[in-house]
């Protein structure tokens, strides 16, 4: 069953990625406002940093305000050959966190980079391997990746562990410093022959059509940018 397209201005509020659990969609301004006071009430404890950019270590109200200046930021730079789609992650309608998957140049390079957070409450449970899942499905199968990657800290177990289970390989050692001293990443890389080679996990893919000029993959965008 379609959703239809009911937003024409922005088709990307009616893409839907369901899972067997759940449902990342774009957030409209009260979803943002509900994710944002899921983000505050904690996403990791206040002596690490598992973000490259310490989005969290801002003190209220400007952390409120710049988290959404952040998801307002996204749609207003969007562009066919610069994109992030920071998805939602909700379970029966109640956000839980963000899946994010970003590209530039996408139609030519057909690589994407994934971020993601989740409340406290709600990791360990699964859902972090499932929503990767998800936008792992939308970049191979519904965009045409070829390649997906990601990077965390070494003491980032957890992210480790989700991108070793969906079948990411080690791709070498990266540097951020998110609090002013250097710290040292895992990179990890995935082919579309990797997520090929194993078994796929069941996410259905909604109002992907009329997205697709936007994410630089049909339509004028694409002919436009591979004319560049
Ligand atoms: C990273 C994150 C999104 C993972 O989601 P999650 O729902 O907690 O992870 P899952 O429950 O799907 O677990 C996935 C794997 O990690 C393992 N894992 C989960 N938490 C772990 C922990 N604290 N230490 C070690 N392994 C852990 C699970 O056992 C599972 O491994 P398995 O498949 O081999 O059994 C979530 O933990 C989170 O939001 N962390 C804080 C923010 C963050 O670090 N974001 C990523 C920045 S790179």
């Amino acid at each position: 069953m379609g959703t239809g397209v009911t937003h024409p201005m922005w088709p990307l509020f009616d893409l839907r990625l369901r899972t067997e659990r759940l449902e990342l969609r774009l957030p409209n301004d009260d979803e943002i406002a509900a994710l944002c006071a899921v983000a505050r009430a904690g996403i990791h404890p206040p002596d690490e940093m598992p973000f490259a950019f310490p989005w969290t270590d801002k003190p209220s109200p400007r952390f409120e305000r710049e988290f959404a200046q952040f998801h307002w930021g996204i749609r207003a730079t969007w562009r066919p050959d610069s994109w992030d789609l920071e998805l939602m992650v909700a379970i029966d309608g109640r956000p839980i966190g963000i899946q994010g998957i970003l590209a530039s140049r996408f139609a030519q390079m057909r690589l994407v980079h994934t971020g993601s957070w989740l409340g406290h409450e709600f990791q360990g449970k699964g859902y972090g391997k499932e929503m990767r899942g998800a936008v792992l499905a939308l970049a191979f199968e519904g965009l045409g990746a070829e390649v997906a990657e990601t990077e965390a800290f070494f003491d980032n177990a957890a992210s480790a562990a989700v991108s070793r289970a969906v079948g990411y390989r080690e791709n070498g050692i990266g540097r951020a410093a998110p609090r002013g001293t250097p710290v040292d990443t895992q990179r990890f890389r995935m082919t579309i022959d990797d997520w090929r080679g194993r078994a796929r996990p069941k996410v259905e893919i909604l109002g992907l059509e009329a997205c697709r000029e936007l994410f630089g993959v049909g339509g004028d965008a694409g002919q436009a940018v591979a004319g560049r």
